[in-house]
């Protein structure tokens, strides 16, 4: 994609995807998306970050790193890297991750249906994985403090990653 094509992809995208309060995640294709940071050195530093982690098989590849040039509409999220795309375990359905059904769950809520279990329970399914996942990541010298299911990912031969290399 070319720089013109991939800013008008960003714009066009950027707004229904997902993020959190550092960066944008814009999916590209299939396999890569571009993380998007408002301060060039948060950037380098996620981007450092995740380059180590998947050296040792605890984050996704890493790409390029692109500076999009700004625009009145892309608020300033313009510092980039390519990043694999990976599932992120917060989008696992119970039924993905093995679990049982939670129609108990439902029932016991009077028929709520609710989902809201599923991160805890996928995480106490894989606890061992994930403390593994967070002692690899230290000795990289990056602290996984917020190890959350939204910031974890299942890559494509089925390994627990971290996708969240923010520091703050
Ligand atoms: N490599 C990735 N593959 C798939 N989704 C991702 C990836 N990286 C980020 N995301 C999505 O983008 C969201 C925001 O990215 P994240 O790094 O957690 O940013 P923030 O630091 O703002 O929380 C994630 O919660 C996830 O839904
Ligand atoms: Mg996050």
């Amino acid at each position: 994609m070319r720089m013109k094509q991939l800013k008008l992809h960003v714009e066009a995208n950027r707004r229904g995807s997902p993020h959190g309060i550092a960066s944008y995640f814009v999916a590209l294709n299939d396999k890569w998306g571009i993380k998007l940071y408002t301060c060039p050195e948060e950037r380098d530093g996620c981007m450092e970050n995740q380059s180590l982690a998947y050296n040792v098989g605890v984050g996704p590849e890493v790409g390029g790193k692109i500076d999009l040039p700004s625009s009145s509409d892309n608020e300033h999220y313009i510092h980039g890297y390519m990043t694999k795309i990976v599932k992120v375990a917060g989008n696992v359905s119970r039924e993905e991750a093995g679990l049982p059904s939670d129609r108990e769950q439902c029932n016991a809520d009077h028929g709520y249906h609710t989902t809201r279990n599923v991160g805890r329970d996928w995480k106490e399914a894989n606890q061992d994985e994930i403390n593994q996942l967070h002692e690899t990541l230290e000795e990289l010298g990056f602290y996984f403090y917020d190890s959350h299911v939204e910031n974890i990912g299942i890559d494509e031969d089925g390994r627990i990653v971290c996708i969240d290399f923010g520091n703050d």
